[in-house]
């Protein structure tokens, strides 16, 4: 029960760090944990490892339930050789894993480790890569977690890479593939653990973290409140709220879109005028800030939300926000979580530097999840939908259920002015007073085109609604589509441009 022992639990405790069995205490129900493999023992007996038996081998694994809902879990011991990874370690995980495979239930991994256990070489490669398969197999069967609670390092990270979401905690945990040693011998930059793999390095810069903690513990309620959302498994649907219907009018969304179409505004805030009341979870909130996606209720019903962010880079799609939003989308088909979607964008981020790192590659991904998506798929246009970020966007031709606009729509191949410079060039130019042409050129074609009605009349939007009914018609919308059933051509499995 005490791991490595007393004076090594204090030492994490001297670090700011939980320890295995408080992590799960705080974590699990009451009363809920069934500890399994407490008694298992390493096989190693080199490098006087055979004097060194500590039953558990350094991870506690089980099951319990959080919010009376089954979960299987692992929480890596550091007190115990570094919660490094043997073979039995590894086995004791892979058991886990099965067993939440074929019982359908969330596994939830709580890492703690300084990697691969070194005095048993290629045993604990295999045990790793053991790890990896099953990650990979259970992928889009059951949710899968991962909490970076201290080291997390070498090729350690992939499982963790390979889960559904990753949350860190800050000041004490990273990750990293090869940390500032070699970093230094390899390439002579100079940088600390947490610069190179902290929780914000891979919040805002990397984007490998989805959450982020400023504590164990708070990272533990985190976990709990992402589960809140989750199915149990890919057959199940997500845990539903007693809702209540009332008056579902949203004044406050009435008058948010500014005036001036180049002004900015928060679609959080159109969020939060949909969502039910404080339901919003939002997921990588700190990387790729141009899109906002995350989960919420509608009249208590789990759904995901992806929307352009008029707020950073005025919405545009570029290579990380399209990643960010792929990535989500397929989370959510996977586990059969609804979509809204919603629409202020100008277009794809311009510059070589996105052409280079791929944008045409990377804006795909997030086409091709849109389009694989078989969950029911709602759009709200709000402003901008310009070029072929509005076909992207959940658009209806490539599959949304019902799209709406608010009557601030602006569904165009691109902007009013540099439409009106391409197609009336000759025109502009010619005139005694090329300024005024242009004005005149543009607002011809603001008239025709920067509004919802082509698309509606045409129906590629099904309604132009005013914002303040926009929550309750979507609750209707969402409601309709509750038995929705769509297949996607028999395959062995598509080719995401990845
Ligand atoms: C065996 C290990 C260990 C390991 C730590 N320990 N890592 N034992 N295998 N990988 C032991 C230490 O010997 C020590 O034992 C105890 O755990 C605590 O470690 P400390 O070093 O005292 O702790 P700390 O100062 O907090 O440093 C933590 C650490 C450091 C940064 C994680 O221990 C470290 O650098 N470890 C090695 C990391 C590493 O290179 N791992 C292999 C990566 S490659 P005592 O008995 O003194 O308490 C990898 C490949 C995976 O993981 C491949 C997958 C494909």
């Amino acid at each position: 029960m005490l791991g490595g022992g007393q004076d090594k639990i204090d030492a994490q405790h001297q670090k700011g760090k939980l320890s295995a069995r408080e992590r799960l205490h705080f974590l699990l129900d009451p009363g809920s944990f069934e500890e399994i493999g407490m008694l298992v023992t390493h096989r190693s007996s080199d490098f006087g490892m055979e004097n060194q038996i500590i039953p558990g081998d350094g991870v506690i694994t089980g099951y319990g339930t959080i919010h009376g809902r089954l979960v299987y879990v692992f929480s890596q011991d550091f007190t115990v050789f570094g919660g490094s990874l043997s073979e039995t370690h590894a086995e004791k995980i892979c058991k886990i894993m099965d067993m939440a495979m074929k019982n359908g239930a969330p596994v939830i991994g709580l890492n703690d480790s300084g990697g691969a256990r070194i005095q048993e070489g290629v045993n604990s490669l295999g045990g790793y890569a053991d790890i990896f398969y099953r990650n990979v197999q259970a992928s889009g069967v059951v949710p899968q977690i991962s909490a970076i609670m201290g080291p997390c390092a070498g090729g350690a990270v992939y499982s963790p890479a390979i889960t559904d979401f990753i949350l860190m905690v800050e000041q004490t945990s990273y990750m990293f593939v090869t940390g500032p040693n070699v970093v230094k011998t390899v390439t002579n930059e100079e940088v600390s653990s947490e610069d190179l793999g902290g929780a914000m390095a891979h919040a805002a810069k990397s984007g490998v973290t989805h959450f982020t903690a400023g504590n164990g513990l708070e990272c533990i309620a985190l976990i709990k409140r992402l589960l809140s959302y989750l199915p149990q498994n890919c057959e199940d649907t997500p845990p539903a709220l007693p809702y209540t219907p009332g008056d579902e009018e949203r004044p406050q969304l009435q008058h948010l879109i500014p005036e001036d179409s180049h002004q900015p505004y928060d679609m959080r805030e159109v969020v939060a005028g949909i969502a039910d009341e404080g339901s919003f979870l939002e997921v990588h909130k700190d990387y790729a800030e141009n899109i906002v996606v995350g989960f919420a209720r509608l009249a208590g019903k789990v759904i995901g939300i992806v929307g352009n962010q008029p707020m950073n880079l005025a919405g545009v799609l570029d290579v990380n926000s399209s990643r960010k939003g792929a990535r989500f989308v397929r989370f959510c088909d996977s586990f059969n979580i609804p979509l809204l979607v919603l629409v202020d964008v100008p277009g794809f981020l311009p510059g070589t530097d996105q052409e280079w790192n791929g944008i045409i590659i990377h804006g795909a991904k997030l086409l091709y999840a849109f389009s694989e998506a078989t969950v029911p798929r709602v759009t709200l246009i709000t402003r901008k939908a310009y070029g072929g970020a509005y076909d992207v966007m959940n658009s209806k031709h490539i599959g949304a259920d019902m799209n709406f606009a608010w009557p601030t729509a602006e569904i165009a191949v691109m902007g009013a002015k540099g439409a009106s410079e391409i197609i009336f060039r000759k025109e502009i130019l010619a005139a005694p007073d090329p300024q005024a042409m242009l004005s005149e050129k543009e607002q011809e074609y603001k008239e025709k085109f920067a509004n919802p009605y082509r698309a509606a009349s045409r129906g590629f939007v099904d309604e132009v609604i005013q914002p303040k009914d926009t929550r309750r018609k979507l609750i209707k919308a969402f409601a309709m589509l509750g038995n929705k059933v769509a297949h996607l051509p028999r395959k062995k499995h598509g080719n995401i441009p990845l």
